[in-house]
């Protein structure tokens, strides 16, 4: 039997959403295995899981103004060298460079906490309280070459309550995060999910709009 696709994650942080992806490939939800963990923060919390299970993982720094396109080729050869199939970001709050991106194309995913096009970059929730906004939600989408502006696979949905708070905001998106990303590699990662001339093909079909799951 032909041995499942690897996958890198690029973390920067706590790593919930890598907990998530490793769960989801221990349990057999994602037909795939994780290749590399690369963290460009030597303290992240994420690595902590990634010991804890017993995952490939890797610090890779990139200290402000480094040349972000050196780094990018030295992520590629790392990447190469344990055949990874295709890259998930999971918290990883660096920018790839536009040479990276076009390396991996179709196989490159990101989470992001908005219902992008809407708020892309950084403090989403406190955005969306600013704004009054009656919903918020996640994104995984394809990345490319402009910043969370790529293609949306999947999107997860919840009401902002009376009384939320960023915190109480971040902690919902997050319970979202876990149920749609995995969901979204697990495509990825059987072949159901892919990308043609800038668009998302789920299934044999083109999606018009980007799967949406709702949180009550
Ligand atoms: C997640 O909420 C993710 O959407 C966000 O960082 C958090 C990382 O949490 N990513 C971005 O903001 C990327 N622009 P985690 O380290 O617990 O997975």
């Amino acid at each position: 039997m032909a041995e499942p696709p690897g996958f890198a994650v690029l973390i920067s942080g706590r790593g919930s959403n890598l907990l998530a992806l490793a769960t989801a490939v221990a349990d057999g939800r994602i037909p795939g295995r994780i290749a590399l963990v690369v963290s460009d923060q030597p303290e992240a919390g994420g690595l902590d899981h990634a010991r804890r299970l017993g995952l490939p993982w890797t610090v890779l720094p990139l200290a402000r103004g480094a040349d972000r396109a050196a780094w990018g080729r030295e992520l590629d050869a790392l990447l190469q060298g344990r055949a990874v199939e295709f890259v998930t970001l999971a918290g990883f709050m660096r920018i790839l460079d536009a040479d990276f991106v076009r390396r991996w194309p179709g196989r490159l995913l990101n989470i992001h906490p908005s219902l992008l096009p809407a708020h892309r970059g950084l403090h989403t929730h406190r955005r969306v309280l600013e704004a009054g906004e009656p919903w918020h939600g996640c994104t995984v989408h394809f990345v490319s070459e402009e910043l969370d502006a790529g293609p949306a696979v999947i999107q997860g949905r919840l009401p902002v309550r009376p009384g939320d708070s960023e915190e109480s905001l971040a902690a919902r998106v997050q319970l979202l995060e876990h149920i749609i990303y995995p969901r979204a590699v697990s495509w990825l990662a059987a072949g159901r999910l892919a990308l043609l001339d800038g668009v998302v093909w789920l299934d044999g079909r083109p999606l018009t709009a980007p799967v949406i799951e709702e949180l009550p």
